[in-house]
């Protein structure tokens, strides 16, 4: 079965054929990324013009990247959200087209579950339950997954999300946008302990608080402004992954979870499944990460769990709209 999975929830138009739930045949993106850089983050209203201009050559292109015409396709997925309103809007509004015009069926995914999905479009995929990370710019979730559609919230950011944190903190180094990668590198080259950053579970729960640490850095750096960045990133880093690392194993001993999936932008980070994959050999649970590649936003996770909601029966009406 072919899905065509669109995602225009930020600031990357994405289109993606995929069969069967995990066969990528095409994963066209098109991001805004370069033009947002001087602004330290996303512009809604450019990612938005990007989107409405670039969505249908990611479309077309997806489709020929994968050898089909369009009439060729099963569904339609699109992510309705979370995400900016009008980004959303464009890809839901595109996807609706091609749904009324070619009497496809529509299927609306949720953007967190694709991050989780994509690190599971693989044959041997963990059985339900597990427990799902997401990690993005936007989202700092714990879930218990105990079906493609059935995730339980355990823990969620009170403040800042883990990327929105890296991003911030780059900013306050003078380090660009967005800060994941950057502060990825340096960090390698830097001692983690050099700095004593706290960043703790809020009040033992499963929930995490980034805004104290985004603080407490740039308190540091007002204070001693000669510290070496490598040190400054690798001891931020080893502090909020930390906290990270701490509640994923809190909620698999909780729920007594064998299996462990991480999604999302800063699933990408070296130091993080590094600690994860110490953690998963000691305490003896699966590890799954996206490839590097779906670790960011991209249409085929979209697809992925399109098909998958789609087996399950699910089938979207033409009046949705965005959930922000
Ligand atoms: O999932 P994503 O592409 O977009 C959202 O849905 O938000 O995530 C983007 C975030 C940015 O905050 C970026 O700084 C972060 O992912 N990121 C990283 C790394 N690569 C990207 N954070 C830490 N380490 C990385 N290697
Ligand atoms: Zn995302």
């Amino acid at each position: 079965m072919l899905i065509l999975g669109i995602e225009t929830s930020c600031d990357e138009t994405a289109a993606s054929v995929v069969k069967d739930g995990v066969n990528i045949l095409s994963n066209v993106i098109s991001s805004s990324l370069s033009r947002h850089k001087k602004f330290g983050g996303v512009v809604p209203e450019i990612a938005t013009r990007h989107h409405a201009e670039n969505i249908d050559k990611v479309v077309n292109g997806s489709l020929h990247k994968a050898g089909i015409g369009i009439e060729e396709i099963d569904a339609v997925a699109v992510t309705d959200g979370p995400g900016l309103v009008g980004a959303l809007l464009t890809g839901i509004s595109c996807a609706k087209a091609i749904s009324y015009s070619l009497k496809k069926p529509l299927i609306a995914v949720d953007h967190l579950k694709a991050h989780v999905y994509s690190a599971i479009m693989v044959k041997n995929a963990p059985r339900f339950p597990f427990v799902g990370l997401v990690i993005s710019g936007g989202h700092t979730r714990l879930y218990l997954v105990e079906g493609f559609n059935e995730f339980e919230l355990l823990g969620d950011t009170v403040d800042d999300a883990i990327g929105e944190a890296y991003d911030k903190v780059s900013k306050i180094l003078g380090l660009g946008y967005p800060g994941g990668p950057v502060i990825d590198a340096l960090a390698k080259k830097g001692n983690p302990n050099a700095i004593k950053f706290t960043c703790k579970a809020v009040n033992g729960t499963l929930d995490f608080s980034f805004s104290g640490i985004k603080t407490a850095v740039l308190y540091y750096v007002q204070g001693q402004g000669k510290t070496k960045k490598e040190d400054i990133c690798a001891s931020f880093q080893e502090a909020v992954l930390k906290v990270i690392a701490e509640n994923s194993i809190k909620a698999l001993e909780k729920y007594k979870i064998k299996s462990f999936v991480a999604g999302g932008g800063v699933s990408a980070n070296s130091r993080f499944r590094e600690m994860m994959q110490r953690e998963a050999r000691y305490r003896d649970f699966e590890l799954y990460f996206p490839p590097l590649d779906l670790c960011s936003d991209n249409a085929s996770m979209v697809a992925g769990l399109g098909y998958r909601l789609f087996k399950l029966g699910a089938k979207t009406a033409l009046d949705i709209t965005a959930r922000v």
